[in-house]
């Protein structure tokens, strides 16, 4: 099968070459999906100021060598110098039928694949993961499972922050409170209480801060007993996070931890090499590089620290030393850190100075997928009750919690009941994140994301299951479903176009690291799929093959919906 806005580009670039010239086969057609046909070429509009003719002729001209008997049923020149597009119903249904019968429902592998490090989730050891970085964590899991299913090589680097000088006071913190009482209270989730009391101590009783110091240079000169320390508060956090992830289906593991630490013993060189190479210089003491247009807003130029002037090095280095390694190590050839946008310079300037360092060539793309704030309804950053940064496991269970509420009346079992809730609640939490663009800023809302109707994720496992509850009383398997997909009510016409759009709404989801418009394109299947159920008898159709039609674009529907909900990284219950 075949993307149909693809086909029709391709098309439209034939009809330019003849009918002005190879040069402007090669003009991007501009197809856009319409609002009186199924699609426009918008080409003439621009390509009359080339050519110095009226658009509307230009397109007249154009539509006149658009002769595709077999694709298009009609074209039309519209308005300015629109060339509308209609597909014929039959192409559609055979496109659909063509899609049916393919395991990829259309995705082409990518060629040649390229190696991807996708940066995300990243929340801090000894530090309660927050909304912000569920939201990383979700999309970022999401952009993975896309680019996977691309056939792309993809790196997943967990940059846990599980280094700095702030290890000095939570390790010495630990020794104060007993390692036994430390692990059992970060082992409850107490992880931000502990965190707070340690800082609390630093800045109030100076020889805690100056032991909290010393204990910071025995953790960096490498102190068995410190390291012993550390490791294990490293462990323990990981493990609360791994339950996180576990919880969510989150497909980190520890294989994928690329932490801080892991850096360290590149870092002298990482510095050695940008100071050769005259990116960096020393400034008060510290070695800095100041890339070109970073200036703070006094206009004095902007550093990146490289080396503090006590010799300490710190997250800025780290990245330097990510960078270089992903680039140079792993052979990545596109980069993408999917972290929160208050970091926005932050990679910018790493960016800078990697190019400047001549490492971050040509062929290579970094790119910040920027995460927006989460807030409360209240339109503050989202805050518990006794505000805190509030537990992710709290609102994990909130989620859950609410989703039974919803639900509880359509199970008697228990069990059933539980685990389609957990299903639902997490599927909203997530979806929540995935279907607003990730940059933007929402107020997280619990009824609004475990709304039965409307682009929420409960709506759309709630479709699949409905399909399948049709193949269910057809006594069918929906994986068993055969064309051919014929084509003659709108409803089943526009579900079917709908439809051929999947390889393009992944596509997009790939190139823009932003899977938001796949959860679009998700939303409106649904939606075209219930005017579909409703207008469209499926097990009493007139006519048996009308009857095998209708189930095979059910059935189609399903594989998209669930694929997609799949990538998204939103479970799909098989009732509900
Ligand atoms: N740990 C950091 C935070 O919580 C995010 C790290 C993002 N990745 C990176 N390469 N800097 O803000």
């Amino acid at each position: 099968m075949a993307d149909p806005e693809e086909v029709l580009a391709r098309l439209v670039g034939d009809a330019l070459g003849a009918a002005f010239g190879p040069d402007y086969a090669r003009a991007d057609p501009l197809i856009r999906p319409s609002q009186f046909a199924d699609f426009q070429a918008n080409v003439a509009l621009s390509l009359g100021k080339r050519l110095h003719r009226a658009p509307r002729d230009v397109a007249a001209e154009l539509a006149g060598h658009l002769t595709a008997a077999e694709v298009l049923g009609n074209v039309e020149v519209s308005g300015p110098g629109f060339v509308n597009l209609t597909l014929r119903d039959d192409w559609i249904a055979a496109q659909a039928t063509g899609q049916l019968g393919d395991p990829r429902l259309g995705l082409p592998v990518a060629d040649p694949p390229q190696t991807i490090v996708v940066d995300y989730s990243a929340p801090n050891v000894a530090r309660e993961m927050h909304v912000g970085h569920l939201r990383t964590t979700v999309v970022g899991d999401s952009v993975v499972r896309v680019l996977e299913l691309l056939g792309h090589a993809v790196i997943r680097a967990n940059h846990l922050g599980d280094w700095g000088t702030q290890f000095g006071i939570l390790l010495e913190h630990l020794i104060d409170v007993g390692e036994d009482a430390a692990y059992a209270q970060l082992a409850a989730g107490e992880i931000n209480a502990f965190y707070q009391a340690a800082n609390a101590k630093f800045k109030t009783d100076p020889s805690f801060a100056e032991r909290s110091r010393r204990r910071v240079v025995a953790l960096q000169a490498g102190d068995a007993e410190t390291l012993r320390l550390w490791n294990t508060l490293v462990g323990d956090t990981r493990q609360y996070y791994n339950a996180v992830y576990a919880r969510l289906g989150v497909t980190l593991t520890d294989a994928d931890l690329a932490p801080e630490s892991f850096y360290n013993p590149m870092l002298a060189d990482v510095c050695d090499e940008l100071q050769a190479a005259g990116v960096a210089v020393i400034s008060d003491g510290a070695l800095c590089a100041f890339p070109p247009g970073f200036t703070s807003r006094d206009g004095a130029p902007l550093p990146l620290i490289l080396r503090k002037s006590d010799g300490g090095y710190g997250y800025d280095t780290t990245d330097m030393a990510a960078i270089r390694y992903r680039i140079r190590d792993l052979h990545a050839s596109r980069l993408i850190y999917v972290v929160g946008s208050e970091q926005a310079q932050h990679f910018e300037m790493v960016f800078a100075v990697a190019r400047q360092a001549g490492w971050l060539t040509e062929g290579i793309s970094a790119e910040h997928a920027a995460i927006g704030l989460v807030s409360g309804a209240d339109r503050k950053r989202f805050r518990s009750r006794t505000g805190g940064s509030i537990k992710l496991i709290d609102l994990i269970d909130e989620a859950v919690g609410r989703a039974e509420e919803v639900i509880k009346d359509r199970y008697d079992d228990p069990e059933l009941r539980g685990r389609i809730a957990e299903a639902v609640g997490i599927g909203a939490l997530k979806y929540a994140d995935l279907s607003v663009a990730r940059d933007s800023a929402y107020v997280l809302d619990f009824d609004r994301m475990l709304a039965l109707t409307g682009n929420t994720g409960p709506y759309l496992q709630y479709a699949t299951a409905r399909i399948r509850s049709i193949f269910h009383r057809a006594d069918q398997d929906p994986d068993q479903a055969a064309g051919p997909i014929v084509v003659t009510e709108d409803a089943e016409r526009a579900l079917a176009l709908r439809l051929l759009g999947f390889s393009r709404a992944v596509r997009g989801a790939a190139a823009s690291a932003e899977p938001h418009g796949l959860a679009a394109f998700l939303f409106d299947v649904a939606s075209t799929f219930t005017t579909f159920y409703e207008q469209c008898p499926v097990l009493q159709a007139p006519e048996p093959s009308i009857r095998q039609s209708r189930l095979a674009l059910s059935a189609l529907t399903l594989r998209v919906l669930v694929a997609g909900l799949g990538l998204l990284g939103i479970p799909v219950p098989d009732r509900m």
